[in-house]
């Protein structure tokens, strides 16, 4: 369990014990509630620092990288984003699951946050999240979106976690259904957010596809690492996509996870539509 899990565990057990001591009575509901959100807690990755650490500096970087993504995309009308990257490892999940975070942090939002890697999934890992179907089953009709949706520690946040592990997974998301699905998500209105992780564009067309059916595109670049040349080629790729901004992760080179800093950049209007 990660330091922070553990302060919050220690919390969660004192203001348990207040209440056991002034006498309040308690409500079942609000106990099976916090029992799982306490478990959720102890699982959640380091790398969820909006949860585990609102007030720390790479928090307060996500606020101000969703504050400029926000300012563009309300220009723009946008409500559903894809965040993807040119290759593996570059913090597309890392980035999606704070901004998700970051966003719900306003209580007038609704976040949606769905698990698009169905190659290698891991939203489900950044919430601690345990679950057996997700988008797949959705896609193939098996099941109904909201019993599919889980809870997080925000009310106003859910994740769609990837499903099965599926021999076809390009075919699935070019299906109507998964077009129909965002379209859905974009209807519900202002204050609905939609942030779909992704596969990196180069490996496999999946990213490539959910590009051409979100409102704006996150390129996630990891600083130092990948050649500017394949991240050219990745944008070439997007063509038809709107490429919103490019979250440059990891600038100080740095690995501990309290060393992130994050940037983002704007005029990639060649790229857009
Ligand atoms: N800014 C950062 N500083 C240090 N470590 C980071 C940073 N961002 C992400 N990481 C770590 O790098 C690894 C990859 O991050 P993440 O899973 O978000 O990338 P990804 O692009 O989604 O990877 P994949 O392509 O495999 O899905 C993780 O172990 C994560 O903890
Ligand atoms: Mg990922």
């Amino acid at each position: 369990m990660s330091k922070i899990g553990s302060a919050l565990k220690k919390v969660l057990k004192f203001k348990e014990a207040e209440i056991e001591k002034i006498g309040v009575s308690r409500d079942p509901e609000k106990e099976k509630k916090s029992k799982f959100f306490s478990e959720m807690s102890e699982e959640c990755n380091e790398c969820l620092v909006t949860l585990l650490d609102p007030r720390s500096p790479v928090a307060e970087q996500y606020r101000s990288l969703k504050t400029h993504l926000m300012g563009e995309a309300e220009t723009r009308l946008i409500s559903t984003f894809l965040v993807t990257s040119t290759i593996r490892g570059e913090g597309k999940t890392t980035t999606a699951c704070n901004l998700g975070v970051t966003l719900a942090n306003n209580p007038q939002h609704s976040v949606l946050i769905i698990d698009g890697d169905m190659r290698i999934p891991s939203v489900h890992k950044m919430f601690g999240i345990k679950y057996e179907k997700g988008l797949i089953e959705y896609l193939r009709g098996e099941a109904d979106l909201d019993s599919l949706l889980v809870p997080t520690h925000l009310d106003n946040l859910f994740v769609l976690p990837a499903g099965e592990p599926c021999s076809n997974p390009s075919e699935l998301l070019a299906s109507p259904r998964m077009r129909d699905l965002i379209k859905n998500e974009e209807a519900k209105g202002k204050g609905h957010y939609l942030i779909i992780d992704s596969p990196p564009i180069i490996s496999t067309t999946d990213s490539r596809i959910l590009s051409g059916y979100v409102g704006g595109v996150i390129l996630v670049v990891q600083s130092r690492k990948t050649p500017i040349d394949i991240i050219n080629h990745g944008l070439s790729l997007l063509k038809n996509a709107q490429i919103l901004g490019v979250v440059l992760n990891n600038i100080s080179g740095i690995s501990p996870y309290y060393s992130y800093i994050y940037s983002y950049a704007y005029g990639y209007a060649e790229y857009s539509k």
